[in-house]
This record gives structure tokens, C-alpha cells and sequence, in this order.
């Protein structure tokens, strides 16, 4: 008789001897400083990019919204689960993207699939960047459209394949990616989807500090962005013209078989968006900036990682920097490709410049970093 726990257990003894074992460890905190059992550390891990998880106002809309319309919205969206609120933050998110209609999903992750399941169809072709997220590559899986990979930011490659293509065409692009924290070029990437009348679907989950797309006449985009990060809460959304998004209503079934978004979620994001868009916005972003600076002058983002190979390499530093009481997480393959483990430190708008130093100083005792990669860290 088969026995799945001694299956199991093989599967993750097979895990272990190779590096890659996964294990979920409780950090208790509110912001940057926190306990892991037990001991105190300071948190490089979270995707909080303006500190707006923990945002007075954030928290207080989202206590207001179980108030007044209770803890889960009950039903699929188009049953009974649509919620003012809802509304509100669809149009508060279509107009911060330029676009006339937004739709939110229950993650960033089913955002993708949704789009890319919905409109990725049999007659399409689908074109993806080699580093883009699980969430595209799965959403890509899914679909019925075939799809053809390009090389990580490489616009000639992409080029050559839409010219060698017939028929409807999808580009799908992180805006910043998630392990690398480098861009795409957005204006030579949206010139390239007009010349071959390709849709644009840029999924912008990490674009903090942005870059943006600049307006640009004969493109067509939507725009994937997540409300998990920057917005400090939980789920995703798609921007575009109306009648695509009307479309992924009614097509997405990650958007129709599910339970709508929390009035919770959808109240904090909705106030962590507008801060977003206020003068405390600008503060935020300048202050994550100049934090940045500090670690890697000039880098594109808030993700900055430093490569170390060896999957052992990438967890023995983690270690190192955890019993220093800093908490950098090891990124091992699938996530990123073989051969490139890596510390993957996040900074925030909530990190104090003593942070930093105390991270600099904790990575310049590493065993292990090649000096290179610590030019700037
Ligand atoms: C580029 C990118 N897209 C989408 C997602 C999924 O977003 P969420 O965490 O809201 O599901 C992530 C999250 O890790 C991401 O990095």
C-alpha cells in the first residue's frame, strides 16, 4: 500500500540534502523590529516599501470597515460580495493609473492568472521575460496561449520573436523585478508593443519609486499592480480601458469563483493609496530613496540583492546575519535561476538610518560575500 507520509518524508529528506527546505518562521512585530523565537531582530524581509502597514490611518480604516460592513465580504463579487468600498478603490486605483476602470482581486497573484487566462487564448502568443514572477509564469501555464520566452531585459530578442509572430500578441513585464530590483526600459518596451500592435500587460507589484509609464498614443496596457506591498494590505489589481476590464469580469475565474476582497484590505488599501498619492507620499518616497542611497547609490529600487551562487552560501549568510539579529532572507532557486542564490534585503520608509548602519556593519562581517558585491553595501 502506498504511504504518503513516508513519501512525504522522502520528498522533504530529498529537499534538505540539496539546500532547498523551506520552513515558516513567525516574525511577532509591527514594523521593522521584531522577535523571531524568541530573539530580537530588525527586519530587511518585508515588501512594506513605505511603512504603510502600519500606518495609524491605515490601520484605523481597516477597524472602521469591520465596523460598519463586518469581516469578510460573504460572497463572490458578482453574487452579493461588492461592497461600496469596492467601487471606491477601483476608482481611486484606475485614476492614479491613468486608466479608465480598475479591478481588484484577492492577490497580486491571481491578478496575473486572471489576466493572463482570460485574454491569453488559443490564438494568442504570449511573450515573457526569463525573470518574470511565478505568478506570470503560472499564469502563462495556464493559458491556452503559447508562449515564448525573451531573454531577462532584452528588447532585441523581443523584437526578433514578435517579428517572426502572427496573430494577437500579450507582452508581460515586471515594471521593477522582484529579485533583481532592476527596470525595464517602459519607453523603448511600449514603442515596441505599438510597432507590433501588442498589448502591454506590465505588473508593477514592486514599483515603489517607480519608474512609470509615460502616457504613449496607440498603446495598449494594463496595468497588474498588487495591494500587498507598497499599499500595505492584501490583494491585487488590474487597470485598463473599460471594456477590457468589463471582459475579465466576466472571464477571470479567479475573479468569479472566489470571495470578494475584505472590506478590511480594500479599506486599508484604499487609505494607504491615498497617502500614497498626498505629500506624505512624496515624503515617504524621498526618505526610501535616500535610504537606499545609503546602501547602493543609484540603484533603481528597493530591492537590493547581493548574489552569493551556491544555494548553501545564500543560507549560511542568513544565518550569520540572523544570529547578528537581522533578519535577511535566503532566495534560492525556483525562485531565481540555479546557481544564483542570493540575501535579498528590502529596504523601507520605516527603516531609521541607524538600521542601515547596523545592516552595513552585519554584512561587512560576513564570511562569505565577495567583495564586489559589497562595493556599495
Ligand atoms: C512581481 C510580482 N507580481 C505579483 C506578485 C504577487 O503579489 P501578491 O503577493 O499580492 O500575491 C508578487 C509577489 O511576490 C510579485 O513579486
Amino acid at each position: 500500500m502506498n504511504d504518503w507520509n513516508t513519501w512525504a518524508e522522502r520528498e522533504l529528506s530529498g529537499l534538505r540534502a540539496i539546500n532547498r527546505y523551506r520552513e515558516l518562521i513567525a516574525f511577532d512585530g509591527d514594523g521593522p523590529i521584531g522577535t523571531v523565537r524568541g530573539q530580537r531582530v530588525l527586519s530587511f524581509a518585508s515588501n512594506d516599501y513605505l511603512g504603510l502597514a502600519c500606518h495609524p490611518q491605515v490601520k484605523l480604516a481597516a477597524i472602521s470597515a469591520i465596523e460598519r460592513f463586518g469581516t469578510g465580504a460573504t460572497a463572490s463579487r458578482l453574487i452579493v460580495g461588492t461592497r461600496s468600498l469596492h467601487g471606491e478603490l477601483e476608482s481611486q486605483l484606475a485614476q492614479w493609473n491613468l486608466s479608465e476602470r480598475a479591478l481588484v482581486f484577492s492577490s497580486g497573484y491571481l491578478a496575473n492568472l486572471g489576466v493572463l487566462t482570460a485574454l491569453g487564448e488559443q490564438d494568442v502568443t504570449l511573450f515573457s521575460d526569463e525573470l518574470n514572477h511565478a505568478s506570470i509564469i503560472d499564469g502563462c501555464r495556464l493559458a491556452k496561449a503559447r508562449t515564448l520566452i525573451y531573454r531577462h531585459l532584452d528588447l532585441q530578442h523581443l523584437r526578433e520573436l514578435l517579428s517572426q509572430t502572427s496573430g494577437r500578441k500579450i507582452v508581460v513585464s515586471e515594471s521593477v523585478f522582484s529579485m533583481d530590483g532592476d527596470t525595464a526600459p517602459l519607453p523603448a518596451l511600449a514603442e515596441l508593443c505599438c510597432d507590433h500592435g501588442a498589448l502591454l500587460v506590465l505588473d508593477e507589484a514592486h514599483a515603489a519609486l517607480g519608474p512609470k509609464l509615460a502616457p504613449t498614443p496607440g498603446l495598449q496596457v494594463l496595468h497588474v499592480g498588487t495591494l500587498s506591498k507598497t499599499l500595505g494590505a492584501l490583494g491585487g489589481f488590474v487597470a485598463g480601458s473599460s471594456r477590457l476590464i468589463e471582459l475579465l469580469i466576466n472571464r477571470a475565474r479567479n475573479f468569479i469563483f472566489t470571495t470578494g476582497l475584505s472590506p478590511a484590505d480594500t479599506a486599508a488599501a484604499l487609505a494607504a493609496a491615498r497617502i500614497c498619492q498626498s505629500q506624505e507620499g512624496d515624503q515617504l518616497r524621498a526618505r526610501l530613496r535616500s535610504l537606499i542611497d545609503m546602501l547602493r547609490p543609484g540603484h533603481a529600487s528597493a530591492i537590493v540583492p547581493i548574489i552569493l551562487g551556491e544555494d548553501a552560501a545564500a543560507l549560511a549568510a542568513s544565518a550569520q546575519l540572523r544570529a547578528a539579529g537581522i533578519h535577511v532572507p535566503a532566495i534560492r532557486p525556483p525562485t531565481v535561476p540555479k546557481g544564483t542564490a542570493r540575501l535579498r534585503v528590502a529596504l523601507s520608509a520605516s527603516h531609521t538610518e541607524a538600521m542601515l548602519d547596523s545592516l552595513r556593519g552585519a554584512l561587512a562581517r560576513l564570511d562569505s560575500i565577495p567583495s564586489h558585491q559589497l562595493e556599495h553595501a
